[in-house]
């Protein structure tokens, strides 16, 4: 990829971003729930995003919506993001999750690839329709005191591919700060991010840009700013386990040799202290367990022998099996402070 020269022209973001190039922990239903939204601010995320949140679902008031977007106070500053293919449906939510939640923003997902969402129309599937698109951002705007944010792809596939269009469209429309996931809806995850696409949409719009799209490691976040000049960053699967990503990143930011990498020892007590909140959440339950089977698959990447350890962590029925299994990991091997 091309070298861009950085003309520094810091953006002012409509929210409190904590940094002038602030890192963002990507909304991503089933990861970035209040526990770990918690965990990554503490490791030196600026900005979190919550689960995509159905607005039909909040116009209807349904409970558990309600209960999905509860928030601490240290996740702040924190968007909720809203999804629907309704302009008017849209509006009520966000008049609802203003009242009901007070977040710092709200964002709308224009990105979400999945069929049942898109069939409806919603998330990627008003990128087929700009006027849609617009008319949402209207009536959002129109719909609540907070800054209105957009997350975008760069098109629905690659015949209709002009992230700059959709973006100044969306700007026109009212967003105020504007996140690219550079890929098509049709590409899903697959492929690489386009990051000249990102630099591009940079470049046409007078709102804060967040570049999206495979950050992997605290050198792709410093990679990202230098490539496309842009606001901020938006980390997502890249954290998967790994909310030390956030403080590595901020160190080369600042000009400072990144923060080694955890050692065994810190991701399990990490990890635990993950299960920990989610359990105070949603109480000590089977369901819960096996949903934190991925996270430990997650934070016990790259340790020694992780592969036989996964294969207990995947098999748990209880956070107390897990702590056994750690427990026993780490007495047994000696590698906790080395890994
Ligand atoms: C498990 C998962 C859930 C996601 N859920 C959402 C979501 O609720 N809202 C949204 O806008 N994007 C969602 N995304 C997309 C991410 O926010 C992000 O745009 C995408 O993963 C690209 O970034 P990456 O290459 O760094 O992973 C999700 C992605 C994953 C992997």
């Amino acid at each position: 990829m091309a070298q861009r020269v950085i003309t520094l022209c810091a953006m002012d973001f409509p929210y409190r971003a904590g940094h002038d190039f602030p890192l963002f922990l990507a909304p991503m239903s089933g990861v970035s729930e209040s526990p770990f939204r918690l965990l990554c601010r503490r490791f030196g995320a600026d900005v979190v995003v919550s689960e995509f949140i159905s607005a039909v679902g909040v116009a209807r008031g349904l409970e558990h919506l309600f209960a999905d977007m509860r928030f601490e106070q240290a996740e702040r500053p924190i968007g909720i993001q809203l999804y629907g293919a309704d302009a008017t449906i849209m509006a009520r939510a966000a008049e609802m999750v203003t009242a009901a939640a007070q977040p710092d923003f709200i964002d709308i997902n224009f990105g979400c690839p999945v069929k049942k969402v898109v069939k409806n129309n919603g998330g990627s599937g008003c990128l087929k329709d700009l006027g849609l698109v617009q008319r949402i951002i209207t009536a959002v705007r129109s719909a609540t005191h907070l800054p209105v944010s957009v997350k975008i792809r760069s098109g629905w596939d690659d015949a209709q591919r002009d992230p700059v269009a959709i973006a100044l469209r969306c700007r026109e429309a009212g967003a105020q700060a504007l996140t690219l996931h550079a890929r098509t809806r049709t590409q899903m995850f697959s492929g690489k991010a386009n990051w000249d696409e990102i630099a591009r949409v940079v470049d046409a719009l007078d709102i804060p840009v967040i570049g999206n799209g495979d950050i992997t490691t605290a050198a792709d976040v410093v990679a990202m700013r230098r490539h496309t000049n842009c606001a901020g960053v938006m980390v997502a699967r890249g954290a998967f386990g790994n909310p030390w990503l956030f403080a590595q990143a901020r160190d080369l930011l600042a000009g400072r040799p990144p923060r080694p990498a955890p050692t065994a020892t810190e991701r399990f007590a990490v990890a635990l202290e993950h299960a920990r909140l989610a359990l105070a959440l949603q109480g000590d339950t089977r369901k819960t367990a096996l949903e934190f089977r991925k996270h430990f698959g997650w934070y016990t990447k790259g340790v020694p022998g992780a592969g036989s350890l996964r294969e207990r962590l995947f098999q748990i029925e209880s956070m107390r099996e897990a702590e056994a299994i750690f427990a026993a990991y780490l007495a047994g091997s000696a590698v906790g402070q080395a890994a």
